[in-house]
């Protein structure tokens, strides 16, 4: 089935930059995009389903690089104690934290966490988002690791958005191994690792590289087991503290390393070289309160492409949004509207390895994109949330909600 898709302007993003057609038209064949250009250089296209798109702008599906959407309970209660003035630190330290979405995860049924992932999701996907990263790392054993994961393929199999499941045991030290990290890093790379991977669970792996959680030393193993397992790595990398975990994904050819507020020029040197994505969080630093900008200057001097993400989190950054998350970068990061769509749409997909088919308009490319009721592109990071009046194209069909 072909499908003409004009009367709209179209924010191609490729290579980067808004790169505008006005008076545009894209023609789609089955799932991907067999034509995109000024309307009036159109050549004949035959039989084709002709759709009027009212002079909306049209963006790529937004991508939503960086999310743990899956997890059991809630924690506003915590949020509460840090306005009370305890540090996220201090939470942790007390057995709150990751440590309580552990035992809530853990506690709850796969169908319960589907449940309320879904109902999660259905709000990044009602603005816009087309392909999602869900990360595991609040099971912290092999069952519950698994459910996670099962719990991310299944979204993706019953909503029309792309998942890419990631990995994240190493995100926090399970009470059973307390005192014992090394252990239980033996343990993901000997067990938990080859266990879902083999079960066809996994298509990346991240770990959490801050004093809090693992070392250096310790995550490197888990990029070297990821290695021989032919799954490409990520890092959550100086989100809190520097140890150069950045440093360590780009020696690695991680995809992305993400968070990065204290990292140091020569980790953006390193990241540039290996071209390895820095993935910014605007809402974890605004949840948080943080006050250490990521080094904006020295990401572009060296050549770093920048993805924006949600991070959806209980702990650390409950958003619901990915174009409030533009909207912070540019207010908290000074980053420009093109450089936060571009973050959210082709570097997002770099960071999840899909920069060949997804996150750009081009033929070719997998016909996921927005048609958005709005005058410029820059409105996408001007509003401040709301339900932008929009229409969702993904795969070449149009999704309703
Ligand atoms: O990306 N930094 C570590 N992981 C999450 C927070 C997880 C939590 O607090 O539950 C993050 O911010
Ligand atoms: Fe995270």
């Amino acid at each position: 089935m072909k499908t003409l898709w004009q009367h709209c302007h179209v924010a191609s993003m490729a290579h980067g930059q808004y790169s505008i057609i006005e008076d545009a038209a894209i023609v789609t064949e089955g799932a991907h995009i067999s034509w995109i250009g000024t309307r009036t250089e159109m050549p004949p296209q035959g039989d084709v389903q002709t759709v009027d798109l009212n002079g909306m702008w049209v963006t790529p599906g937004l991508i939503d690089c960086h999310t743990h959407t899956v997890f059991g309970g809630n924690r506003s209660g915590e949020f509460e104690q840090r306005l009370q003035g305890v540090s996220y630190a201090e939470i942790a330290a007390a057995g709150g934290g990751i440590a309580s979405t552990v035992r809530a995860t853990r506690a709850a049924s796969e169908d319960q966490l589907y449940t309320s992932a879904e109902r999660r999701l259905k709000h990044l996907l009602k603005d816009g988002v087309t392909t999602v990263e869900i990360k595991s790392g609040y099971g912290l054993d092999l069952e519950n690791e698994r459910k996670m994961l099962r719990v991310a393929r299944r979204l993706g199999e019953h909503l029309p958005v792309t998942v890419r499941a990631t990995c994240l045991a190493a995100h926090a030290l399970p009470p059973e191994y307390k005192d014992r990290a090394d252990d239980y890093i033996n343990h993901i790379c000997g067990e938990m690792l080859p266990a879902l991977a083999a079960e066809g669970l996994v298509d990346a792996v991240d770990a959490f590289c801050e004093y809090l959680a693992f070392s250096t030393d310790q995550v490197e193993q888990v990029f070297i087991t990821a290695g021989q397992l032919g799954l490409p790595v990520k890092l959550h990398a100086e989100q809190l503290s520097s140890l150069h975990g950045s440093s360590l994904a780009a020696r690695y050819q991680a995809l992305s390393a993400d968070h990065l507020e204290f990292m140091t020029e020569e980790d953006a040197i390193a990241m540039g070289a290996a071209g390895t994505v820095a993935v910014l969080l605007p809402g974890a630093f605004y949840f948080l309160r943080e006050t250490q900008l990521p080094p904006m200057d020295a990401l572009r001097k060296h050549g770093v492409n920048i993805a924006i993400a949600t991070d959806l989190n209980p702990g650390t950054s409950p958003g619901l949004s990915l174009r409030l998350m533009l909207n912070m970068a540019c207010t908290l990061f000074r980053m420009t509207p093109e450089e936060a769509l571009a973050g959210a749409t082709i570097h997002a997909a770099k960071a999840l390895g899909m920069a060949e088919t997804h996150g750009s308009l081009e033929v070719g490319k997998v016909a996921d994109f927005v048609a958005w009721n709005i005058e410029r592109p820059a409105d996408l990071a001007y509003w401040l949330g709301g339900d932008l009046e929009k229409r969702v194209v993904r795969h070449g069909i149009e999704s309703t909600f």
